[in-house]
């Protein structure tokens, strides 16, 4: 049986690397981050996000999540993934998630033989003992610049382009130092993590490294 843990920072390729080995060896796959981003919807939605009661609420949501539902595009939001950074320093909401995605793991295992989790913490605290982990990320500007390209606008005025970028550069770089600062689950690569760095390669090269890793190759 196989686990495959991939952590990192945001738009550094680790979903995409996810799917690919998902599609590749058949093991189902889970991004992680999707089951904060709902919660954070789901806050968003019921107008719970300046309550006092902001981590419990979190957690009342948390316990009703459904797999099912994460393939919500409204999840992909800048918004979303802010709130989604905050509500993630819970550390009960995490207890609640944590046990999720160990649920999944041992589920997919049982059924598939492996499983392939991308995160903030696979490596450290979800899956301490997978057999490959692997930590991928790249400078902050491509990867604000990937997240501009995901958007898919056309007809941008060359200013407005300029201006959208630098505000993913901030949302991002935010958004890892809280991730990274954060006293419980930082994120920080596993001791016995494979480091990547796509900045300057692409998502069919980042397949090539990794699966050359698993099978053992050079
Ligand atoms: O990966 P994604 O950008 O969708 O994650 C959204 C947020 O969820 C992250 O910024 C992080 O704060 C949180 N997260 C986490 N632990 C994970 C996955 C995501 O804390 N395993």
């Amino acid at each position: 049986m196989i686990e495959i843990a991939i952590d990192g920072t945001a738009a550094s390729g680790k979903g995409t690397l996810g799917k690919k080995l998902s599609n590749k060896y058949s093991f189902p796959y889970l991004d992680t981050g999707l089951l904060y981003r709902k919660v954070a919807l789901e806050l968003i939605k019921e107008n719970k996000v300046y309550t006092t009661e902001l981590e419990q609420t979190s957690c009342d949501f948390a316990k009703i999540l459904n797999f099912k539902e994460l393939k919500n595009t409204n999840l992909r939001t800048e918004d979303v993934a802010k709130l989604a950074s905050k509500i993630a320093t819970f550390p009960d909401l995490r207890k609640i998630l944590n046990n999720k995605q160990k649920e999944f793991n041992n589920s997919s295992k049982k059924k598939f033989g492996g499983c392939i989790l991308d995160g903030r913490d696979i490596g450290t605290t979800i899956l301490p003992n997978a057999d490959f982990k692997f930590f991928i990320t790249a400078s902050l500007e491509v990867r604000a610049k990937r997240r501009l390209l995901e958007k898919n606008i056309s007809f941008l005025h060359e200013n407005d382009e300029k201006c959208m970028l630098q505000s993913l550069i901030n949302n991002m770089r935010e958004r890892d130092n809280l991730d990274g600062m954060r006293k419980i689950s930082p994120l920080v690569p596993a001791k016995d993590a494979h480091i990547i760095d796509t900045s300057s390669i692409n998502a069919q090269e980042l397949l090539l490294i990794v699966t050359n890793i698993i099978e053992g190759k050079k």
